[in-house]
């Protein structure tokens, strides 16, 4: 997506269980830079997990929750965030990733996703009906934001965390204006 880009900020997007806590922080100590992951910044502030707050206040809630501290963090400089994968949904989020630095797209085949999802009880979504069939249909709904938004995609197929962080780096020393 064009537009104004805040050169020091890497934001990662993309689906659950593409790795983009994992790669964003070892890309922030790579970069030198402070990392943050939104979910986990959100479950500092309200002192109860993602499951908690989607049980207490539904995925509504979440959301708004997740716009507030998104709009928050997106005004520091020299920061790597890793968002949730829904956070794309919300057309505020999007604005300000897009303004206010570099969009980085993890992408993940569904088989991958599955293997890395399989025993996980924290995401709500996924904890009613089958997940192969959930993480389908949000994908069709999400893909094309995915895209739409980012600036650089990563296939995360095959890839380690080491790999994805050394070619995301790579990419962002090429990248004039963004160095
Ligand atoms: C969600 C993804 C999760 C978390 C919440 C909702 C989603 O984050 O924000 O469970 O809607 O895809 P991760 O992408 O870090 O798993």
């Amino acid at each position: 997506m064009a537009g104004p880009v805040h050169p020091s900020n890497v934001f990662l997007i993309g689906p659950m269980g593409a790795g983009k806590t994992t790669v964003g922080s070892l890309l922030a100590k790579a970069m030198g830079r402070e990392f943050f992951d939104s979910d986990a910044v959100l479950q500092e502030r309200t002192g109860v997990t993602v499951s908690e707050i989607f049980e207490r206040e539904g995925e509504q809630g979440f959301r708004r929750r997740e716009r507030e501290v998104i709009a928050e963090l997106v005004q520091q400089k020299n920061i790597v965030l890793a968002t949730g994968g829904g956070a794309v949904l919300d057309a505020d989020n999007r604005r300000l990733l897009a303004s206010r630095g570099t969009v980085i797209y993890l992408r993940v085949p569904l088989d991958a996703q599955l293997r890395h999802l399989r025993a996980d009880r924290t995401r709500p979504l996924l904890q009613d009906g089958d997940p192969e069939e959930i993480l389908k249909r949000l994908s069709s709904e999400r893909e094309p934001l995915y895209r739409e938004l980012c600036d650089y995609q990563v296939n995360m197929d095959g890839l380690t965390v080491r790999t994805a962080c050394e070619n995301i780096v790579e990419w962002l020393d090429q990248t004039p204006g963004l160095s």
